[in-house]
């Protein structure tokens, strides 16, 4: 009996050990709390308003007023909850963009929708949530904005009804996943076309009256001009997106890769003015990028802000060992711990200012001090203690904060350990090369710095097996090839 306790016991705790610690939710301001129920009780009231106005009013009329309007305020409830769990670092400013979409297309109903075709009010937006929120928080938005029509007059055909689900669960889908702008543009002209040849079929081209009630689509234009109008707003979104991406700080994936290009300005001058770091750079975006693949995580962000981290060693290149190649270190001439820990802390601070000058996303951003969290200047503040300079261990430590996505967990991880492996030697074993990883990881865990990061212990393992790959990639590549004296074949 008592070996079943304990063995239910240990399975218990391998359990516990693997999962993932539970996070502290995004704290939302009581302003923005109150303005995002104002616009769900907003869009509550335009989805139910028109069932009161019947003649004469009876006590039925007024009870299928009350559960529309309940359900509309427990749809936008559910709809804030997936994206919230979509997107755990969803900021309120995101909500309202969400909220405020399903208020317009509500409101648009209730003023077109004899007039235009439900396609192009419902699709547009999806396609923007997709692009910046995720597609699940896309299809959850989708959904309601299609079952809920807010004028008991009109009503959806059937066929209609569902070609709309069906078109606009595609551009849920594919638009968050869509890594470039051009791919969004294929979609705004396949969508349309698809939507039309589906509309022929089932519809019918002389079956201009789309619902069973009241004309629903351009009494004059029929199918071919609802789908055309479908890609006008559709391209017009996409030009828009760059618009939505800086008023809300959606981040897009399109964006992310925009900015991993090498050949913007920041990044250019990073490789000129500190070839150093931007090796570093690499070397650790080749790092973080494969652990990230290992947990599933998203690789475009932490690709795009590992390139990023270190921009703020641009105020002194020369202070950052990497950027020494063997002449004189100022740290030495200055002699000074605490001013040498100032310029360190300064990698952070300046980075911020080049990341808010270069308009960077928040997201990016967060890169820069969460790299190096509160981590401890161990090198200058030994060298205080041995000057016995009578100073608190926190003022050789970064300010923080500590990494709080996983992303920019894996990053600090890469950075600890990519200048050990460099260092490592040619013919050292996997077994080493592993040890070093597990102990600075190792080193990094019992400081807190991952406290809040969200990783769980069986991600960790995967990163650490991450990074022993890629060092014995970086070793292969570093072996020279017996090659032949008279080397005449190939
Ligand atoms: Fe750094
Ligand atoms: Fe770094």
């Amino acid at each position: 009996m008592q070996n079943i306790t304990t063995t239910l016991r240990k399975l218990f705790y391998l359990w516990s050990r693997s999962q993932v610690p539970v996070k502290q939710p995004i704290k939302i301001s009581r302003i923005d709390n109150l303005i995002i129920f104002l616009v769900c009780i907003l869009i509550s009231i335009i989805s139910s308003y028109k069932l009161l106005f019947f003649s004469p009013l009876n006590i039925t009329d007024i009870f299928s007023w009350l559960f529309t309007f309940t359900e509309m305020l427990i749809s936008s409830g559910i709809l804030i909850l997936v994206s919230k769990k979509e997107n755990p670092t969803i900021s309120s400013r995101q909500i309202i963009l969400i909220l405020t979409l399903l208020l317009a297309v509500q409101a648009m109903k209730l003023a077109l929708a004899s007039t235009i075709s439900p396609l192009s009010m419902i699709i547009p937006p999806a396609l923007i949530i997709s692009q910046g929120m995720g597609s699940i928080t896309a299809l959850a938005w989708v959904s309601i904005a299609s079952f809920s029509w807010p004028d008991p007059a009109v009503a959806i055909n059937n066929n209609l009804f569902f070609i709309l689900l069906v078109c606009a669960s595609v551009v849920s889908l594919l638009g968050g996943k869509m890594r470039s702008r051009a791919q969004l543009l294929q979609l705004s002209i396949f969508v349309p076309i698809g939507a039309f040849l589906s509309q022929s079929i089932l519809v019918g081209k002389n079956n201009i009256s789309l619902i069973d009630k009241k004309e629903f689509v351009f009494v004059k234009g029929g199918i071919f001009s609802d789908s055309l109008l479908l890609a006008i707003v559709m391209l017009f979104t996409i030009l828009f997106i760059p618009v939505f991406e800086s008023i809300f700080g959606l981040l897009t994936k399109a964006r992310l890769l925009e900015l991993a290009d090498k050949e913007k300005p920041l990044i250019r001058r990073l490789s000129l003015e500190a070839p150093g770091t931007f090796e570093h750079t690499l070397l650790i975006c080749g790092l973080a990028e494969e652990a990230t693949r290992m947990i599933g995580g998203d690789i475009d962000l932490i690709k795009t802000g590992a390139l990023y981290h270190d921009v703020g060693k641009l105020h002194a290149p020369n202070w950052f060992i990497e950027n020494q190649d063997g002449s004189k270190n100022p740290h030495d001439e200055l002699d000074d711990p605490i001013k040498s820990a100032e310029v360190l802390q300064a990698h952070v601070d300046e980075g911020l200012k080049f990341a808010r000058k270069s308009r960077l996303p928040k997201l990016i951003a967060n890169f820069i001090p969460e790299h190096q969290g509160t981590l401890k200047m161990g090198y200058f503040f030994q060298k205080a203690k041995e000057k016995n300079i009578d100073i608190n261990e926190n003022y050789f430590r970064y300010k923080g904060p500590i990494p709080q996505s996983k992303e920019t967990a894996i990053l600090m991880l890469a950075d600890g350990c990519e200048a050990a492996l460099r260092a490592m030697n040619i013919n050292a074993s996997d077994k080493e090369a592993l040890e070093t990883i597990s102990n600075i990881v190792y080193s990094r865990q019992k400081d807190g710095q991952l406290n809040d990061s969200n990783l769980s212990k069986g991600e960790i393992f995967l990163i650490k097996r991450a990074f022993l790959n890629v060092w014995k990639r970086i070793r292969h590549r570093r072996i020279q090839y017996p090659t032949s004296k008279n080397n005449t074949f190939s």
